[in-house]
């Protein structure tokens, strides 16, 4: 007894030894978001968007690994915000996680919420940005994730980094974009314009003198940190003459992997290095979409570029274009996401939880067939044949106050019916279930989940993003996936870790995770249309049994519905 008395009055002394080289090389990173409006004009059209600081993209944001990143939000502008830190761990931290009404109720026009949060085992390039409603369209930046001080990368220090940010650009306000598709049940209008850091380059009207520009030397090596916060397209990205090694994917890094070409989805983040080592010209940097659908309507058939200038060249020659896959080309798709390797695997053996998951569209019945979709019913979203119906509180405050009827803890592991998914499917099998369910989770279960794609109404690539946690892309194929033959196939090995996988188009993916971090996780469709149409479903983790594996009270300024 007098022993374990000694050792636990020494206790706090042997932590301060334990952790202070750790604390050393720590920072805290403090920054002002300042939300507004700005007038901007692409393609030779006005808007007035909502800005960070006034800047479009906003701000990047460069913090060391292990750091802890403080970022007050001040909205000045005109609608209800949250910021999300797409990819980032949350560990111990899911109230500043930031979805609307499922961490945190939003932060209304006048008001301020600070997001605090550590950023821990995660080195590359990840990225933030609004999480409610279509303003992501505007409001997002670069979040940069350096070694901590003392270490080094795993590849030989670049020349310089290039955060390369793809996107969209509406001749309209893209609040009332999503508001009159929703309110007529159809996907909203597609983008005028898709962009390179905001600019949409030689091939767009009015767009040639603004067009960005990355500037190397010849021989030199330099980072390119691409993030994909394209709205409702995937991305084919390359560079005219010239490889890239793919060094991390999502903040994790992979087995350098030479390519020309890049498929990035929507919520992924690359990072590549590109040796300049060809003649001191001006090359394009460019991007298309890739578009899966049989029909491939909906897409813009042109490409946002931006150009790699050598220092010596002339500005006025003109750029060499890359060229690139067909719009529709899957196996080239499929094979780049397939080639992808972690470079420091570590993937769960055993599987606690396996659910077994169908995700697409469905169609819901208006009164009087009054909506414009198909037979005048609407278009919406579904997991496992539930569309996501969004709280009026969020989930996060309902479960930590036992605040009942937001949600109920009943997202089965498995679809209502077994039927051919990916074929086409009857009518009488097209309406899900409306409805706010959880799937809950005991602490530090493994998680191994089959996402199949259907062909309700059409089928597609979707991109499905887990909030708070990475994991490991096991195995994905096409048609419906077989829990007989398929699993032999599954790479434990060294898969690639992310936080974003797109489930091929008429096919399916499988990935296992650790629900490690207690708290309430979105999971989404990281299409905009797709998520705002009810492509949603939420993880609840159970606390743990230490004292940090439980979930912590709430900010103080958490904002109240
Ligand atoms: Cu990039 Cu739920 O978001």
């Amino acid at each position: 007894m007098a022993r374990l008395s000694r050792v636990l009055k020494l206790a706090p002394l042997i932590c301060i030894i334990l952790i202070a080289p750790w604390m050393a090389s720590a920072a805290l990173v403090r920054r002002k978001f300042t939300i507004g409006t700005q007038s901007v004009t692409r393609v030779c059209n006005t808007q007035t968007i909502v800005t960070v600081n006034g800047q479009f993209p906003g701000p990047t944001i460069s913090v060391r690994e292990g750091d802890n990143l403080i970022v007050e939000v001040d909205n000045n502008g005109p609608y209800n915000v949250t910021i999300h830190w797409h990819g980032v761990k949350q560990l111990g931290s899911c109230w500043a996680d930031g979805p609307a009404y499922i961490t945190q109720c939003p932060i209304t026009p006048g008001n301020k919420f600070t997001y605090n949060f550590t950023i821990t085992g995660q080195e590359g390039t990840l990225w933030w940005h609004a999480h409610i409603s279509y303003l992501r369209a505007t409001v997002h930046g670069a979040l940069l994730i350096l070694p901590r001080a003392g270490k080094v990368y795993p590849f030989p220090k670049p020349a310089a980094e290039f955060p390369i940010i793809l996107g969209e650009w509406w001749n309209a306000n893209v609040e009332d974009v999503i508001a009159d598709a929703l309110k007529r049940g159809v996907p909203p209008n597609d983008s005028d314009a898709y962009t390179i850091n905001s600019q949409p380059g030689d091939f767009f009207p009015c767009s040639a003198n603004d067009t960005a520009r990355i500037l190397v030397e010849r021989e030199k090596t330099y980072l390119l940190r691409i993030v994909n916060a394209g709205m409702l397209h995937a991305s084919f990205f390359k560079i005219a003459q010239h490889k890239m090694t793919l060094v991390a994917v999502d903040a994790v890094y992979t087995k350098p992997y030479t390519t020309d070409l890049l498929l990035i989805q929507p919520g992924n983040t690359m990072d590549v290095l590109i040796k300049a080592n060809q003649q001191s010209e001006l090359y394009y940097i460019g991007t298309r979409v890739y578009n899966s659908q049989p029909l491939g309507t909906g897409y813009l058939n042109t490409s946002a570029t931006a150009i790699l200038q050598y220092k010596g060249s002339s500005i006025s020659s003109a750029p060499l274009l890359p060229n690139f896959p067909a719009f529709n080309d899957k196996p080239t798709a499929f094979k780049f996401t397939k080639n992808l390797r972690s470079l420091r695997p570590s993937v769960p053996k055993n599987v606690d939880e396996e659910m077994f998951i169908t995700e697409g569209f469905g169609l819901v019945s208006c009164p009087n067939n009054s909506c414009a979709g198909i037979n005048g019913g609407k278009a919406v979203g579904s997991f496992n044949n539930i569309s996501f119906v969004e709280p009026e509180i969020a989930i996060l405050q309902a479960y930590y106050n036992g605040i009942s009827r937001v949600f109920t803890r009943d997202f089965p592991n498995n679809p209502p019916q077994t039927f051919n998914y990916t074929g086409s499917v009857p009518r009488s099998l097209w309406e899900p279930e409306l409805g706010t369910k959880v799937k809950v989770l005991k602490f530090n279960s493994t998680v191994q989940i089959v996402f199949q794609n259907t062909g309700i109404i059409t089928i597609q690539n979707h991109p499905i993003h887990l909030h708070g946690h990475d994991f490991y892309l096991v195995g994905q194929g096409f048609g419906n996936y077989n829990s007989r033959t398929d699993p032999a196939n599954f790479n434990l090995v060294n898969p690639q870790m992310l936080n974003t996988v797109g489930v091929p188009t008429g096919g399916w993916a499988a990935i296992r995770f650790v629900a490690n971090n207690p708290g309430v996780w979105l999971m989404h469709c990281h299409f905009e249309s797709h998520s705002a149409l009810g492509f949603d479903m939420v993880f609840l983790t159970e606390d743990g049994p230490g004292y940090s594996d439980k979930l912590p009270p709430p900010p103080l300024d958490l904002p109240k519905c």
